[in-house]
């Protein structure tokens, strides 16, 4: 599938853009292992997401899906899993392999989890070595990569773990390997990364403290089912966000979308590069906070990223990329080394299609500096990441010729149904499939 978009146009209107993948992997994690029945609103019927729900359902978990974006899930309880009699295959996610590493390590029996070539390229050595000082048995193929093969009936054991990177997929793997381990499980993170774990463990009636940086739980208790209603996801919003910011004569509301505050550096970057973005409507829905978002054009600036930024925006960069390619002067990124084992090395794929387009940039090892000016159009490869796919389509709306985006299959995984969403909000794209 390839996205042809032609270039100018502004965008107006009102969208929910559909529902965290965040939380929508976590609705099922936790649903399907607490003790009732959990209702999921709002739920991220995208690749991804649907891959948890199908390892889940392999497991003896019986899921229900009544209607878009609701689902209903029977849980087993803690230790009412069942073998699966196949490997368990993730698809893309790699929200989904590292947090059910996590859980799979507290089983009775073995598992192999695995993925498509893009996920079995990604390092779960990051995991691997948490999971292996709580007593876990792991094997993984050469530079720990998928697929894993995770014993079971080892017990666990509590330990402190001080997590090397920012990566609230380690945390929520060490914290979800906790329910099954013996004491107290704590971790500690180098800076505050998105929080659903814990708030979502709390909602299921787990008890998780979070204190001086320690975020910490005990072994052995047991989750209750609850209603789950999953917001929009900021991180599918985000380019709509920068789509308008960069479009002359747009006007935006995103309605219903998750503004967890360790979720928002989108936000907090483009205001400091001039965007014109107020939240509206602020609530908490289920333990999240949501609001609605309204966007419009405004000529932005080039700004240095505060570093303590990007754990809050990191999935959020592609978007951000083209927002500082048509920002006036030039906009510095730095600490962001994480982009390099996203779903693709994305400071690498982005640097690629800025070049085709025309930007000037230079790529650091940790990051990119981009000097904001004119696009042309071309041709851009996504490496097959969503997210490079969705960037470079609304780096049409100021370019000066034809954009085609290839291999943009993966869109479905996060954003199914973007290029609909896009060209009714007034994107002019096309989507041809071959
Ligand atoms: C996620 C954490 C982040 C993010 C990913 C989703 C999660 O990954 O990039 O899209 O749901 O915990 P890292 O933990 O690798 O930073």
């Amino acid at each position: 599938m390839q996205f042809i978009l032609q270039p100018g146009g502004s965008l107006s209107g009102e969208a929910r853009v559909p529902g965290d993948k965040s939380m929508s992997h976590r609705s099922i994690m936790l649903g399907a292992l607490a003790r009732g029945t959990t209702r999921v609103s709002g739920f991220l019927e995208g690749e991804d997401a649907l891959a948890t729900l199908n390892a889940f359902s392999a497991m003896g978990v019986s899921i229900e899906r009544p209607e878009d974006g609701h689902v209903l899930v029977h849980g087993v309880g803690l230790h009412g899993l069942k073998a699966p009699s196949d490997p368990l295959d993730l698809g893309n996610a790699g929200t989904g392999m590292r947090l059910l590493a996590g859980l799979m390590a507290g089983q009775a029996f073995d598992t192999e989890l695995t993925g498509d070539a893009s996920l079995c390229s990604r390092p779960m050595g990051r995991i691997m070595d948490p999971l292996a000082l709580m007593g876990a048995r792991i094997s993984a193929q050469p530079g720990g990569r998928p697929p894993l093969n995770i014993q079971g009936g080892t017990a666990l054991r509590g330990i402190h773990y001080d997590l090397p990177m920012a990566s609230a997929q380690v945390k929520s793997c060490v914290l979800l390997a906790g329910l099954y381990a013996e004491g107290c499980t704590s971790v500690t993170e180098p800076a505050p990364t998105r929080d659903h774990t814990e708030r979502m463990l709390r909602g299921f009636g787990y008890p998780v403290s979070s204190v001086n940086g320690v975020i910490s739980l005990q072994g052995g208790g047991a989750l209750q089912a609850t209603d789950i209603d999953v917001p929009a996801d900021i991180s599918s919003a985000a380019f709509f966000l920068v789509a308008a910011s960069i479009a002359p004569g747009s006007e935006l509301l995103l309605t219903h979308v998750g503004v967890n505050p360790t979720r928002i550096g989108v936000i907090n970057i483009l205001l400091l590069m001039g965007a014109d973005i107020e939240l509206l409507n602020e609530r908490e829905v289920g333990g999240e906070p949501v609001a609605d978002i309204q966007v419009r054009y405004a000529p932005l600036h080039g700004i240095d990223i505060p570093e303590d930024q990007v754990p809050l925006a990191i999935d959020e960069f592609p978007a951000l990329f083209i927002a500082a390619a048509c920002a006036e002067g030039r906009t510095v990124l730095r600490g962001a080394e994480e982009l390099r084992v996203k779903e693709s090395d994305r400071i690498a794929a982005m640097a690629e299609g800025l070049d085709t387009l025309g930007v000037t940039n230079e790529v650091l090892e940790d990051g990119i500096v981009i000097e904001g000016g004119t696009l042309g159009g071309g041709e851009i490869h996504t490496h097959m990441d969503h997210r490079i796919a969705m960037a470079f389509s609304i780096a049409a709306l100021r370019a000066q010729g034809e954009i085609v985006v290839r291999d943009c299959d993966h869109v479905a995984t996060s954003f199914p149904g973007f290029d609909a969403l896009a060209g009714a909000l007034g994107l002019q794209i096309r989507t041809e499939r071959g």
